[in-house]
């Protein structure tokens, strides 16, 4: 997607450098930050900071960890603690454990002197992948759409609402629950999108500077005024991302998503996840009781960043002195509430038929596990 008319991923090999760069996202919507990351250290701050974020791109993230770790050190004992530190950076999205497993198992089959170029290789091949994926969500995504606004006489706006950010910037191209709306922006659709702030971190003003960026009409709104603009018919449909869904598709995603869920079956409203198949973990069957929920930390509450009337970027406490705070990052939609999950092979019924139908040989991997 592009920034100031210059296409960018949100991260992209340096060759000349012989690293990996990324947007660091702490600092926008207000400043455009580039980051080199340089050592195993910077990668785990970076994912455990947040300077990335999103399911997917945590995982590519990772990935080109550990490919730095082997260029360096390609033993076993490395890729071992190299995997051990990563996986611990995020306890929540399981796109990080799925790219650290996948070159688990690549690299131990190989010599050690092959592992620095195949570990690096793989990250490319990881993040180009997840750049397709999104693409053929968003095609997906698109025909729902479509059919919205084939029933709309009147040629009015598409309303669209989303929580959090699962936008381009959230992976490395094109977003999950964005890609829709890329799509059918770009094949005319008319548009609008209400923008859950989602405190703490306010991810929803990424997801307005990239629909800005893109020229998609959006209101930002507050977290508590979904529920209020459905029961109201300003809402059509709900589209949001997911860090984590369950071979049930039960749907873990950045908190608040559940009381948006709610709300919408209540209102009759259409409740999309978008997701790339990494995202599901077919290991676990109930999201409630299975997926461990990060905490982080009370500053995220306390305080809030902004950017001043003389353009810097400062942080402001929002609570009295000592206040005890709670912060679970996410929650679980369980799959009853969630219409269907849009995934690069198609739309898909939230339950295991419904995903092992469209995935059949990880439905299958799975049960030969369990027997
Ligand atoms: O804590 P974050 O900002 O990493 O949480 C991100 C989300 O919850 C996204 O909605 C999810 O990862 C899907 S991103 C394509």
């Amino acid at each position: 997607m592009k920034v100031d008319g210059t296409p960018y991923r949100s991260l992209w090999w340096d060759a000349d450098a012989d690293a990996l760069h990324i947007i660091d996202q702490r600092w926008l919507p207000h400043d455009f930050r580039i980051e080199q990351l340089d050592s195993l250290a910077d990668y785990a701050n970076a994912i455990k900071d947040m300077h990335v974020r999103g399911a997917p791109l945590i995982g590519a993230t990772a990935a080109y960890g550990m490919a730095l770790a082997m260029r360096q050190d390609p033993s076993d004992g490395n890729l071992s603690s190299t995997w051990d530190m990563l996986n611990q950076t995020r306890p929540t999205a399981i796109n990080l454990r799925w790219a650290l497993n996948r070159c688990r198992d690549l690299l131990l089959g190989l010599p050690v002197s092959q592992r620095g170029q195949a570990a690096l290789t793989l990250a490319h091949e990881i993040a180009e992948e997840d750049v397709d994926i999104n693409r053929r969500i968003g095609l997906h995504g698109l025909e729902l759409i479509q059919e919205i606004a084939a029933q709309k006489a009147d040629g009015n706006p598409v309303r669209l609402l989303t929580h959090c950010n699962a936008g381009w910037i959230a992976t490395v191209d094109w977003g999950t629950a964005t890609s829709p709306m890329y799509h059918a922006h770009d094949a005319g659709i008319p548009l609008h999108v209400w923008v859950d702030e989602t405190r703490p971190r306010n991810q929803g003003a990424l997801t307005a500077w990239e629909l800005g960026s893109h020229g998609i009409s959006h209101s930002y709104i507050t977290d508590n005024a979904g529920g209020h603009l459905m029961q109201h018919g300003l809402v059509d449909m709900v589209i949001t991302g997911t860090d984590r869904t369950t071979r049930q598709g039960d749907v873990c995603n950045k908190i608040g998503t559940y009381l948006k869920a709610l709300a919408a079956r209540d209102n009759e409203i259409p409740f999309y996840v978008a997701l790339p198949s990494p995202t599901i973990d077919w290991t676990v069957l109930n999201g409630l009781k299975e997926i461990p929920i990060e905490d982080r930390a009370a500053e995220e509450i306390s305080h809030v960043q902004g950017r001043t009337e003389d353009g810097r970027i400062a942080t402001l406490q929002v609570t009295p002195l000592g206040t005890p705070t709670a912060n679970p990052a996410f929650d679980v939609t369980p799959n009853h509430l969630v219409t269907g999950l849009i995934t690069e092979r198609g739309v898909c019924e939230a339950s295991e038929a419904g995903l092992s139908a469209l995935f059949p040989e990880k439905s299958a991997a799975t049960s030969a596990t369990k027997g």
